[in-house]
Order: C-alpha cells, then sequence, then structure tokens
C-alpha cells in the first residue's frame, strides 16, 4: 500500500495543532466564579462562604485573587502549580493558619492578608522570600503578640537546634526594619484598642526558656542517674552493715542449741514447712538443720537481721526458758568490738 508523503505531513500537522490547541485551552480554562484575564494573567476568584479554593486555576496566572471563602486554613501547597505567581490577595478569607511556604512561587513578591483571623506567622512561611517581597499587608488579623505564654504551642516559636525564636518578636524585627514592606501589624488586647506591633514590648520569655527547659531536663538527667546509681551500690553495701549478725556467729548459736530447736525457729518466724525443709535437706545433721533455719532466719530478715533483734527474739522465747549462756556470747559482738563483724565497705564479689 502506498502513502502519499502529503496526506502524512498533515496529519502530522492537524495532530500537533490539536495538541497545542488543547494545552492553550487547559492553561486558559477557569473555574466557576473566578475571572481570568489573560494579559495580563490576572484571577480574581469569589467565594460566596465555600470552605476550599477552587481547582483548575490557569497556571500562567502571576497575580491571584481569592476573596469571600471560608477558610480556616490556607494551604499554599494547593496552590504549587502557579510557578509563575507573584502576587497572592486573600483578603477576607477567616484564615487563621497558613500552611506550607512560599518558596514554592519562585518569583513571589506580594502578599495581601487583611481580614483575616491569623494570630501569628511563621518566619518558615515566608522562608528565603523574604529577601525580595515588596508588600506584606495584615491590617484587621488579630496578632498575639504575647511571647510569654506557658503552653507548649508550635505556633509561637520557630526552633531550629533547640533555639528558639519567638514568631512575633520575629514579625516586630522585620516590621521596624522594613516598615515601607509589612504593613498594617497591629497587636491584639481583646476589648481595649490595638496596638501597632512596633510599639510593643514583646517579652521574649516563653521562648527563650523552651531553649533553657531542654538544656534543665538534660542536667537534672545528669544529676539524678548518679543519684539514683549512687543510692542502689549504698543499698547493696548496707547489707554488710556491722550490726547485721555474721554468719560465723549464726554457726557459734547453733552449736549451743538442743532440741528446742524447732520451737525457737516457729517463735522467730520461721514456718513449720521451713523447719521440716531445713531438716530433710540434711537427714541425721542437727546441728546443719539448725544452722540453715538460723542463716534462713537472716535472710527474711534482711536489713533487720541485727544481733540485737536475735538477741531479742531469742531473750522473750518461752517466757526467758533459753539459758542466758547461751546467746550472750552476741552481745559482746554487739558493739562492733567483735572480729567477726564484716567492714562497712569491701568483700563485695
Ligand atoms: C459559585 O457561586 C455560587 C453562589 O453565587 C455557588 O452557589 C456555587 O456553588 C459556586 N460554585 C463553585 C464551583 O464554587
Ligand atoms: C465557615 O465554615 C465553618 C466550618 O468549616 C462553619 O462552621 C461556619 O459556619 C462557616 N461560616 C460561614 C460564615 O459560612
Amino acid at each position: 500500500m502506498a502513502t502519499d508523503p502529503v496526506v502524512v505531513w498533515v496529519l502530522c500537522c492537524l495532530a500537533v495543532w490539536v495538541v497545542v490547541k488543547c494545552e492553550l485551552l487547559s492553561d486558559y480554562e477557569c473555574p466557576a466564579n473566578c475571572s481570568c484575564e489573560l494579559d495580563p494573567p490576572f484571577t480574581v476568584c469569589t467565594g460566596y462562604g465555600a470552605t476550599s479554593i477552587p481547582v483548575g486555576l490557569p497556571r500562567s496566572t502571576i497575580s491571584l485573587t481569592l476573596t469571600g471563602y471560608n477558610l480556616s486554613e490556607l494551604d499554599l501547597w494547593e496552590l504549587s502549580s502557579l510557578t509563575l505567581l507573584e502576587t497572592l490577595d486573600v483578603q477576607s478569607n477567616k484564615i487563621r493558619h497558613i500552611k506550607g511556604t512560599l518558596e514554592v512561587f519562585p518569583l513571589f513578591r506580594e502578599l495581601k492578608l487583611e481580614n483575616n483571623k491569623l494570630t501569628n506567622l511563621s518566619p518558615k512561611l515566608f522562608g528565603n522570600t523574604v529577601k525580595r517581597l515588596g508588600l506584606v499587608s495584615l491590617k484587621g488579623n488579630p496578632l498575639n503578640c504575647d511571647c510569654g505564654g506557658i503552653l507548649l504551642d508550635g505556633d509561637i516559636c520557630d526552633c531550629t537546634n533547640y533555639i528558639c525564636e519567638c514568631n512575633i518578636k520575629w514579625l516586630q524585627k522585620q516590621v521596624k526594619s522594613y516598615p515601607d514592606i509589612w504593613k498594617g501589624a497591629y497587636c491584639h488586647h481583646g476589648s481595649s484598642k490595638d496596638t501597632a506591633i512596633s510599639k510593643v514590648d514583646i517579652e521574649d520569655f516563653w521562648c527563650r526558656t523552651k531553649h533553657c527547659w531542654y538544656l534543665t531536663i538534660i542536667y537534672l538527667g545528669l544529676i539524678l542517674v548518679p543519684i539514683l546509681f549512687c543510692r542502689c551500690w549504698y543499698k547493696k553495701k548496707t547489707i554488710n552493715r556491722p550490726d547485721l549478725v555474721a554468719d560465723n556467729q549464726l554457726n557459734t548459736l547453733a552449736r549451743k542449741l538442743g532440741k528446742e530447736w524447732e520451737h525457737l525457729a516457729i517463735h522467730l518466724g520461721i514456718t513449720t514447712a521451713e523447719v521440716d525443709r531445713c531438716k530433710s535437706d540434711r537427714p541425721g545433721n542437727t546441728l546443719g538443720q539448725i544452722s540453715d533455719m538460723l542463716k534462713l532466719w537472716k535472710e527474711k530478715k534482711c536489713n533487720d537481721a541485727t544481733v540485737g533483734n536475735l538477741i531479742q527474739g531469742l531473750k522473750s522465747f518461752d517466757e526467758g526458758s533459753l539459758d542466758k549462756d547461751k546467746y550472750e556470747f552476741l552481745r559482746e559482738c554487739d558493739n562492733r568490738s567483735c572480729s567477726s563483724y564484716t567492714p562497712l565497705i569491701g568483700n563485695i564479689q
């Protein structure tokens, strides 16, 4: 089948024309309730209380006006396809918060925010566009110039590397340095009259303490960790307190006790089951059984296993039926003179 090159050429041209035409049409498409001028490419939309901004705005737009919307948040990412945008006018839209950054518009110059509900502006919103801004108008926004609040609010401070700057203080700095660019910034004080931000003395208390706050936690940690560690260490050491009865004292005592030991054990707080276990562990070895019982008492009493407490227990046994000679030797050791004492520090495995 022979194809006429002229027909191919015409078809190609037609295809190119359709594509170009479509591209142009989509570029100049205008959303409902908007008016889109082509030269210059200015777009003006009226919201009539709508809660979202229109989609399909012409991408060639260099000046966009949105007004009469009911937006509590303006998300700049939703406009990021407008790469030629220089002017954004969002007056009277009930905006409380602006999300994103103007850095997405490389040619950005003017931001009109009048009559919204903004209480704060973050330096992050402006980023490096701050150097080429020609106008930021803020009249009619209830700016909150109190930087001394207690609440941890990410909208109040801009923190990088634990260094925080109060947003409103940053804004005041811009207003004072470039009064021809930053216009209409008034601090709102409830019922009394709003004051120009340049005339307000902003306390930077909170943002500075936020910085200190992190440090305080770190310092407290540095102090508390060793204290807790020492406490545990000290507790371990005190198990070997000299007033605690020593194992060789218990062995000596065991040698002096006779068949009364089982009743004595119950008197000292050892259970019948435990006595039976002591007996079955060392069948036929009474001395070993008594020793085990006394060591069990020491284990159970823990820090209360003192010589004094042991003497008390022996003395009160069966209304003093136990011969004094059997335990008086403990008393001699009860005032640190006994060589069998384990010293306070040392001998720790
Ligand atoms: C355009 O505005 C009218 C009110 O004048 C409203 O009813 C309608 O929903 C709006 N259209 C869009 C797409 O916002
Ligand atoms: C604006 O929108 C909020 C909900 O997002 C609604 O509660 C409020 O009534 C709206 N205001 C107007 C004037 O439409």
